[in-house]
């Protein structure tokens, strides 16, 4: 049985632009944003507090918060302490961790192992309760790590397990690389959804193999009725070799539509608000809906 209803949780202008090598600038950012939020869209990763040596594209941070319009619930991702901190400065209300279930794969992204990563994290948590701070936890790597291979759903589990334990308000579970199979997304999520009835859960694909939109069917018929996309398929981790984009959030709602279940989306305004960024990202925008919107 699936679902009536998907939230769909646009990663566009987080995941989709921190890859891009040259500078996007900041209005145009806004832009891509407020078209989003325009088509529909009512959760988005608006941007990332990092390190602006480390991924000088999220650099302007703080002004993408301030001047984006307040639109449902809006993330901004947040690797430490200091990325806690000038989240809640800026007023972010709903922060998004992220840990890599592969050590290796976190050490290349955030530069500790994921049990240092926890243990720095849990003095972040109590203060993002404190401030009543939604937190999601993207968990990377939850199938295969590009470094370490095949991940074990027990060591997903577990990871999940200590985030739910600290307060985590939501689970975004990735396939990093786009290398999971439709069997395997069903196998992770139905556990996931077993272990975690009371948290929401949210299944992140990316299309490297073109798999990604079998492993959101997979994971619908497991339960999970929330989905991270990207307009246009961009996007990617830079610490992830061979990442590519994610799965095109017109592409998903196209699928949701012809199934009947609803997401609040227009898939041509979202395919509007890819026209807005296409002209300044670097690689060609080819997705199914898109290239229809194009033709028309
Ligand atoms: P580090 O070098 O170990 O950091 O990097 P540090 O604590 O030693 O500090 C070094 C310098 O960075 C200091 O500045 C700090 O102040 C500064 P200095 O004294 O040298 O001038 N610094 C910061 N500046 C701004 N914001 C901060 C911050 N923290 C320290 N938050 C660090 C560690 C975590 C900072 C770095 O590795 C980093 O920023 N990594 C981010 C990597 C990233 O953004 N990856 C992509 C997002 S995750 C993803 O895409 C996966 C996902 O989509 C799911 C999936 O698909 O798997 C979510
Ligand atoms: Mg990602």
């Amino acid at each position: 049985i699936l679902p009536n209803n998907v939230t769909i949780i646009e990663v566009g202008p987080r995941d989709g632009l921190q890859n891009e090598k040259k500078h996007v600038n900041e209005n145009d950012k806004l832009a891509f944003i407020e078209a989003l939020q325009g088509a529909g869209i009512q959760e988005m990763e608006l941007t990332s507090f990092v390190s602006p040596k480390w991924v000088p594209q999220m650099a302007d941070a703080k002004t993408i918060v301030e001047k984006s319009k307040k639109v449902g619930r809006q993330f901004v991702l947040a690797p430490n302490d200091k990325g806690a901190e000038l989240a809640i400065e800026a007023g972010a209300t709903s922060i998004a961790v992220f840990v890599g279930v592969s050590n290796t794969f976190n050490k290349k992204n955030i530069n500790r192992t994921t049990a240092e990563s926890i243990d720095a994290l849990q003095p972040v948590f109590a203060k993002l309760k404190i401030n009543d701070v939604f937190i999601r936890a993207c968990i990377s790597t939850a199938f295969y790590c590009p470094y370490e291979g095949k991940i074990e759903i027990e060591d997903v589990v577990a990871l999940c397990k200590r985030f739910v334990a600290m307060g985590a308000n939501e689970l975004s579970v990735a396939d990093t690389i786009g290398k999971a199979n439709p069997r395997e997304s069903y196998e992770l999520f139905k556990t996931l959804k077993e272990e975690f009835p009371d948290v929401l859960l949210t299944a992140h694909f990316h299309d490297t193999r073109k798999m990604a939109i079998a492993n959101i069917f997979a994971a619908l018929q497991a339960g999970i009725n929330r989905f991270d996309t990207s307009a246009g398929g961009l996007g990617g981790c830079p610490f992830a070799p061979g990442a590519t984009g994610n799965v095109a959030t017109e592409d998903v709602v196209n699928m949701l539509d012809t199934l009947g279940i609803e997401t609040g989306v227009d898939v041509k305004k979202v395919c509007q608000a890819v026209q807005v960024i296409a002209p300044h990202v670097s690689r060609p925008i080819d997705t199914g809906m898109y290239r229809l919107f194009e033709n028309d």
